[in-house]
């Protein structure tokens, strides 16, 4: 897993979403009851941009079709039957950083 520093990560403690780009990746960042989550902005379920919803009780809510999505473990709501990837986030000295496990990675992951 690498870690990548968020770029222009703003220091609130105020609930918010956020697209962020890191790596090459669109990433949703949302501000919860004080914690910070990272998953994925692209929804599954037809391409809606998650980061353009909202965030109600521990799911992130797509505004396109309203499929949702738990920002703790990126699962759909039950009958969805899909999921978003999510990511560590860790708070350091000098910004957010958020952990990509890349696709190679995790292939060698798989075969250890
Ligand atoms: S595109 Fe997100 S619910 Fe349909």
């Amino acid at each position: 897993m690498t870690w990548y520093k968020v770029p222009d990560f703003p220091d609130t403690d105020k609930p918010f979403l956020r697209k962020v780009k890191v790596n090459g990746k669109g990433i949703c960042m949302v501000g919860y009851e004080g914690n910070i989550y990272a998953l994925s902005s692209t929804c599954p379920h037809a391409g809606g941009e998650l980061a353009g919803g909202w965030c109600k009780d521990g799911k992130l809510i797509c505004p396109l079709h309203r499929y949702s999505y738990d920002i703790h473990t990126g699962k759909g709501d039950p009958g969805q039957n899909d999921y978003v990837d999510v990511y560590p986030v860790e708070i350091r000295e000098d910004g957010v950083y958020i952990g990509i496990t890349s696709f190679f990675e995790k292939l060698k992951q798989a075969f250890k």
